[in-house]
């Protein structure tokens, strides 16, 4: 037993995945939707590893590195300059501009003020649009295996999940549209498409973006276009965007991110770009969950979008290299299969014979000192598989890679 935020939780330090379970919690009558939630696989297993001096953790989605120096120092200048009042409900005003300076340049098309709603974090960001969207009874369409929180937004909403997983053909993820449709009714109110894909590294090419919005404009379906890796591509500069195509008016809602562009994943600061009609209400939304993200983020997420090129891309030469180390080492172990990455920052992998990631994953915690996330955390289609991310430093990659080696290698 240990003590955990003032509750009792049972369990070891590491190796038992029980740990999460409350015990001797009051019985409040708390509703269907949060009683039914999942506890996130990934957790699971950071938990089981967190506190050993010997683990490499390749759990989560994020760098090793902190956010750069010349973001913090913005944030320290606003700080000094005492931004630290209320911010306006959609974003402070230096936030908003640089903002719409970047997606216009970014995108080449206007993208103006009127049509972006500053969040705090991406997974804050999906939120308010699941709250935006989603009656209870409604349906939302994911593209799988996916990131687990999406999914949860929904339930928490009273809403239902359906699951279009990815085809694997010819070692490269294809989405197969007319499926992704047929699982489309009339209580659908929106399609959740992560590009580059977490956990596959999946891109969806410019040509299918197109179809699928021609298709959710005549059905008057939402798109939410989760971007957050949309600078982390292998494949060109950038991967497509449904902002490249989206006229103001249609149903599209992007959500990005500072997180993994700009390494600010602690700061907690993305932003949304939807249709103008929906500002007032999207403000709405803001004011009354968190009434705008921290106003000295902000201002260092302005200083990021101006001077942030240069790092982002020696931020994505350093991920190419992980990516092609990774896949040239994995392609030589008979029990893995791996689809190579496009974009994001995730080698997702097939062991032969796994058929509970969950129990490998930690396994290989135990075995190597080597945190991966179970591929079953994103999904059915994700058991037998395992994630690992690789926005480490190339010698940590490598390290971890040699133990790894010695459990799912030949020589094994
Ligand atoms: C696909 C996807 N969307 C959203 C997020 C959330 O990003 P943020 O840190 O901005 O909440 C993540 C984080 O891993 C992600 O992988």
């Amino acid at each position: 037993m240990r003590r955990c935020h003032g509750k009792i939780i049972s369990g070891g330090f590491y190796g038992n995945i029980e740990m999460n379970k409350i015990e001797n919690a009051p019985i409040l009558r708390t509703r269907e939707q949060i009683n039914n939630l999942q506890d996130s696989q990934i957790r699971q297993i950071a938990h089981a590893g967190m506190g050993r001096d010997d683990v490499i953790a390749l759990w989560f989605g994020e760098s090793d590195e902190p956010t750069p120096t010349f973001i913090r120092d913005a944030a320290s200048r606003a700080l000094d300059e005492g931004h630290t009042f209320y911010p306006p409900n959609r974003g402070i005003p230096e936030l908003l501009p640089a903002l719409s300076d970047y997606m216009t340049a970014l995108h080449q098309r206007p993208i103006t003020e009127d049509r972006i709603t500053v969040s705090a974090s991406a997974m804050n960001g999906i939120m308010l649009v699941m709250q935006l969207l989603v009656d209870p009874g409604d349906n939302v369409v994911l593209v799988t295996p996916l990131w687990p929180n999406c999914a949860e937004t929904v339930h928490i909403m009273g809403g239902e999940t359906r699951r279009v997983p990815l085809d694997l053909k010819d070692g490269r993820w294809q989405l197969d549209i007319d499926r992704l449709f047929d699982q489309c009714d009339g209580r659908t109110k929106a399609i959740f498409l992560n590009s580059p894909g977490n956990p596959t590294g999946w891109v969806m090419d410019a040509e299918s973006q197109r179809i699928v919005l021609d298709e959710a404009r005549a059905r008057n379906i939402t798109i939410i276009a989760d971007e957050v890796y949309e600078r982390l591509c292998y494949v060109g500069d950038r991967a497509p965007s449904f902002l490249d195509i989206a006229e103001p008016g249609d149903p599209v809602i992007a959500v990005n991110s500072f997180s993994k562009n700009w390494s600010m994943t602690g700061w907690r600061l993305g932003w949304l770009t939807h249709p103008p009609s929906l500002g007032d209400r999207m403000g709405m939304l803001t004011e009354y969950n968190i009434a705008g993200p921290t106003s000295f983020v902000q201002h260092a997420g302005a200083t990021a979008l101006r001077d942030g090129d240069d790092y982002i891309a020696s931020l994505r030469a350093r991920y190419r290299q992980n990516r092609n180390i990774i896949c040239d080492r994995l392609a030589g172990w008979d029990r893995v299969r791996l689809a190579r990455p496009d974009g994001a920052f995730y080698a997702f992998f097939a062991v032969e014979g796994a058929d509970d990631s969950m129990a490998l994953a930690l396994e290989i915690l135990n075995k190597t000192g080597v945190g991966v996330a179970p591929g079953a955390a994103f999904g059915p289609e994700g058991e037998g598989w395992l994630r690992l991310c690789f926005g480490v430093r190339p010698e940590t990659l490598e390290i971890a890679l040699d133990r790894l080696e010695g459990l799912l290698g030949n020589g094994a």
